[in-house]
């Protein structure tokens, strides 16, 4: 796609499970901050700050559009990444309401270490529970009464989903929990799994979505009951007395500010509607392409006999490591020849080193960015190595 004309000769990204590359128009739009309107939001009454209120709520409205969750019951607030709106959630949570946190064994560290410091801080039992190959969650197996429940609807080492979410959504709910969705790895190419279905929050991570870094938490109204505001500070109050003051989220329209202590990532914010618009636009033609890249990529390493894959299904997301060669072994050979991949455990600890055993592995992952000629290289390459 020419929107990522930046990219230089023979150079192959396969790591956009960790950050996507930015298409031109999102770099644009937060350079335009920068050079035409570079002002705080909210709290300026000028112009330019009048023109950052617009796009930074214009981006509230346009992720819930893109979730398809309706702005009467839930809110986007701004934070880092998702490691840290994950642990955010954890941190204001009254754990007197609840029994137990619960997670899933193939989570990346985020949520897996977050709920492990959740269950030290608060003494609730923690409970780490299996996932099948293709994703899902046994939802009749486990005891869901008065639980918070978080795990991830998309994997960052295979990409599988969590596709009966909604079902883990009713029971969890029916049992008196809360469900806080990890979705990392879903919002650039899984988006599906997620839209509509009523959880309790949702973190991401915007710089796996084509937008800049940054991190937004979708939470659901009813979260609120919940919370505990610890974090307070500038930008969060409507009013403060010596000892006492009125949080500007207990007012509907600025509910968002729950989260958000301190002054925001405005460009950031900015960049990523910039995305969403882009991702709108992105033509069939582009998906089909990106479709037959992965395929392509996915059958050829399925093929090699020395090649033993992670993942179960096709996905955008592979990972897997070759017979008799060192993973960051071979990706320092595909660096050499610009091929740009992961090694490691990708933050999956617990589930690739100590659940599978597998040794460090390889990942590569494609975005819109990725062409069929990076394609070809690859397999061209690696069929080299293996050989
Ligand atoms: C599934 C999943 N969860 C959480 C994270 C953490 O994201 P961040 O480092 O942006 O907080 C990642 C990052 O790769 C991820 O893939």
């Amino acid at each position: 796609m020419d929107d990522f004309d930046y990219l230089g000769e023979g150079e192959v990204y396969l790591d956009s499970a960790c950050q996507s590359l930015r298409p031109r128009c999102v770099i644009q739009a937060m350079e335009r901050y920068y050079t035409e309107h570079n002002s705080c939001g909210e709290r300026v009454k000028y112009k330019w700050g009048r023109e950052t209120d617009a796009l930074v709520d214009g981006c509230r409205e346009k992720v819930l559009k893109y979730l398809k969750l309706k702005s009467r019951k839930y809110t986007v607030s701004f934070t880092l990444n998702t490691t840290y709106g994950i642990n955010l959630i954890l941190s204001q949570i009254d754990a007197s309401k609840f029994k137990k946190i619960v997670t899933s064994e193939i989570e990346h560290n985020s949520p897996f270490l977050g709920t492990m410091g959740f269950s030290k801080r608060t003494g609730l039992p923690r409970e780490v529970i299996p996932r099948n190959d293709d994703g899902t969650i046994d939802v009749g197996a486990y005891d869901f009464t008065d639980a918070i429940v978080v795990v991830n609807c998309a994997s960052n080492f295979d990409g599988r989903k969590l596709s009966n979410l909604p079902e883990l959504c009713k029971a969890v709910h029916k049992a008196g929990g809360i469900l806080i969705i990890d979705a990392a790895q879903a919002m650039a190419h899984s988006v599906d799994v997620l839209r509509g279905v009523g959880v309790d929050a949702i973190c991401f991570s915007a710089h796996k979505l084509y937008a800049p870094s940054l991190g937004v938490i979708v939470w659901r109204d009813e979260l609120e009951s919940y919370l505990q505001p610890l974090w307070l500070g500038g930008g969060m109050v409507d009013d403060v007395e010596r000892d006492s003051f009125a949080l500007s989220a207990e007012n509907k329209e600025h509910k968002y500010t729950r989260f958000e202590s301190g002054l925001q990532a405005w460009g950031e914010i900015i960049g990523l509607g910039a995305a969403l618009d882009w991702l709108e636009k992105v033509p069939k033609s582009a998906w089909k392409d990106f479709e037959n890249n992965y395929h392509r990529l996915y059958e050829f390493l399925k093929a090699s006999p020395k090649v033993h894959l992670v993942n179960h299904e096709v996905n955008p997301t592979m990972t897997f490591y070759v017979e008799g060669v060192g993973s960051h072994l071979l990706g320092e050979a595909l660096s050499r020849k610009g091929i740009m991949a992961r090694t490691g455990y990708f933050c999956v600890h617990y589930y690739l080193d100590h659940v599978l055993g597998l040794p460090p592995l390889i990942r590569f992952s494609l975005g819109l960015h990725t062409k069929a000629s990076d394609i070809d290289k690859v397999m061209n390459a690696l069929g080299k190595i293996i050989n």
